[in-house]
């Protein structure tokens, strides 16, 4: 641009219901605890950089078509590998044809939204939920049901209500979304009978199940439940998953598992000319091997974090914290006194470099959220979490009286 010229305004042309202005990126905070940024130390650099060699060596000239020569579907091999994991971890039986590569899980789920949610549509999703899942509903402007979770996931009783309810007023819900294995952010896992009991529901009211469920590589034991989409009789859920809590966020690769007559509208829609071929291939080449070696150690770092957490909270916040020990996941979930209110609480941390994720923007009820708050473990450093935990905790105290006591200044 010319010195002299000054910047178009852009102000008067922008739609009217987009989100808010973006702040520009200064770095990340010194005390972290925001999203779902994971482990560095457990990124395998070595491996990787070996498998995209010789995944490029064999194959790169195949980067001249749109799609690899595999379809729109996305990488045959990487399908390939996610039929084999699905049968053995989640007891999925499906075939290359009903897997679709997704640029990360969060495209899966706006492609179903796009399938299926008109304004004026109604979803129900848990009362408690992935923060992403409600502002893209908000955006489609879909009416939304929140359902308490328990100690063993949705509660199928409030379902139930919340479906006849729905029937009584004439309204079908578009899907059941639901993130049974590691939920966000409550980390329960579903347990088996309630899963039965939920996809029961979802039959006698016709209604759908979207299953999210890209934490359940990550539950402590390394078992997780049978996925609601191999236990139903039909083709009624849709079931996504990521490699982004599993290897790393930014390679942006996931994947959604559906039956052929929803995937063929579905795949129409992924307009996008496809997702990263290099993501996908150097990622298919590394899992083959590596996967299962990998997993293991990044589960017990993720714990050890995790311990290292829940025993600074209880240092610093005694008992005045409430939350249950994660089954697994990268996050901790939390209550504090109804004095809090942890909306301000991310106001004033963030000065201090410390941020955090409030619980209203992780509920349907905004007003019911403002004493949760959600802090990930899993990137931050275990004298990180230390210190960040006690600065939080004296900014709490400073500002809402809670702790009670002092935490006393961070070493
Ligand atoms: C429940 C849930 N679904 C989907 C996503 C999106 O993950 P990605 O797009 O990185 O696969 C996240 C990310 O934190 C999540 O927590």
């Amino acid at each position: 641009m010319p010195a002299s010229a000054s910047p178009f305004d852009f102000t008067a042309l922008v739609r009217a219901d987009l989100p808010p202005a973006a702040a520009r990126w200064n770095g990340f905070p010194r005390f972290n605890f925001v999203g779902g940024h994971n482990d560095e130390g457990s990124v395998p650099v070595d491996d990787l950089i070996a498998a995209a060699g010789r995944v490029l060596r064999r194959e790169g000239a195949t980067l001249a078509t749109y799609g690899m020569q595999s379809g729109p579907l996305g990488y045959r091999p990487l399908r390939d590998f996610i039929v084999r994991k699905l049968a053995k971890d989640a007891g999925i039986t499906c075939t290359a044809d009903e897997v679709l590569i997704t640029s990360g899980s969060l495209q899966g789920l706006d492609l179903v939204n796009a399938a299926l949610v008109a304004p004026g549509d109604t979803v129900i999703v848990e009362e408690m939920t992935y923060g992403g899942a409600i502002s893209r509903l908000k955006r489609c402007g879909a009416n939304i049901v929140g359902v308490p979770v328990d100690h063993d996931g949705l509660s199928a009783a409030k379902l139930s209500a919340a479906l006849d309810d729905l029937a009584a007023r004439g309204i079908r819900a578009k899907y059941i979304y639901t993130i049974p294995t590691v939920q966000n952010p409550t980390a329960t896992v579903m347990s088996v009978a309630r899963r039965r009991e939920i996809i029961a529901l979802s039959e006698q009211h016709g209604v759908p199940i979207f299953e999210d469920d890209c934490y359940a590589d990550l539950v402590w034991t390394g078992e997780r439940p049978t996925a609601l989409y191999a236990m139903a009789a039909d083709d009624r859920v849709v079931h996504i998953g990521s490699f982004s809590k599993s290897i790393a966020p930014a390679l942006r690769i996931g994947f959604l598992v559906a039956k052929w007559p929803l995937m063929s509208r579905i795949l129409p829609i992924k307009t996008d000319g496809g997702t990263p071929a290099l993501d996908q291939m150097v990622l298919a080449e590394y899992c083959q091997d590596h996967f299962d070696e990998h997993i293991v150690p990044l589960r017990q770092t993720l714990r050890r974090k995790l311990v290292v957490m829940m025993e600074s909270l209880r240092e610093r916040f005694g008992d005045e914290v409430e939350f249950e020990d994660p089954a697994g996941g990268i996050f901790l979930w939390m209550k504090l006194p109804a004095a809090v209110d942890t909306s301000r609480l991310e106001q004033l941390a963030v000065r201090s470099g410390v941020t955090i994720n409030p619980g209203a923007e992780w509920m349907t009820d905004a007003v019911g959220g403002r004493r949760h708050l959600r802090l990930c473990f899993a990137h931050p450093t275990e004298d990180v979490i230390r210190e960040g935990v006690a600065q939080l905790a004296e900014i709490c105290h400073r500002e809402f009286g809670v702790p009670a006591r002092d935490p006393g200044p961070h070493r």
